[in-house]
């Protein structure tokens, strides 16, 4: 996929396509989520990361974020976004969530679907995600995350 500079060398964002791959996705996964945030393991490793599209940030060949894909009928769900402590700040989070834009439109998908902690809104209205308007229906709902959406068209960046 493409390179973007940051830290004046490019970070590469690919889809995790073997195990191994996989597990850097789970590495980062397990250091921001499970390490710094002390959410649950069983929670944090849900069952849906069999089946989902795993993307992973490299910088010099070294994992330094992730995020993860779940594709349904009308929309994917984005999740999991994660970025290591010492590499925030560099657009790495934003990267990664344009590369979702990109895959769902090359996949035909319309709209991207993330739940986030309220805390985090700001974040993903700063890129582009808003709350879903009343017309749009039929997005899961959960407990203490609030729904953001963003239509998949062409990026304005
Ligand atoms: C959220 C996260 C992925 C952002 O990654 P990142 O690569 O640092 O993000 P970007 O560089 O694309 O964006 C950074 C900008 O977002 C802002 N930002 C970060 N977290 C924010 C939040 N919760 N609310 C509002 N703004 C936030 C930063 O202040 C920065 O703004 P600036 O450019 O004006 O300085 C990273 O902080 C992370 O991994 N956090 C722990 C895991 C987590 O909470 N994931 C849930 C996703 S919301």
């Amino acid at each position: 996929m493409t390179a973007r500079p940051a830290f004046g060398r490019p970070v590469v964002v690919l889809p995790a396509m073997r195990m191994e791959d996989a597990l850097q996705a789970f590495a980062i996964r397990a250091a921001c989520f499970f390490g710094e945030l002390a959410v649950p393991f069983h929670e944090e490793f849900d069952g849906h990361d069999d089946g989902a599209t795993h993307l992973i940030a490299c910088l010099d060949d070294e994992p330094i974020g992730a995020v993860r894909m779940r594709w349904f009928k009308s929309f994917a769900m984005t999740e999991r976004l994660a970025v290591l402590k010492h590499f925030r700040g560099r657009r790495v989070g934003q990267q990664l969530l344009e590369h979702c834009r990109e895959l769902a439109q090359r996949h035909g998908c319309p709209l991207l679907y993330a739940a986030v902690l309220p805390a985090d809104i700001g974040y993903w209205e700063n890129l582009g995600w808003r709350r879903p308007g009343d017309a749009v229906r039929g997005l899961p709902a959960r407990g203490r995350t609030v729904t953001m959406i963003k239509p998949v068209v062409a990026s304005t960046n």
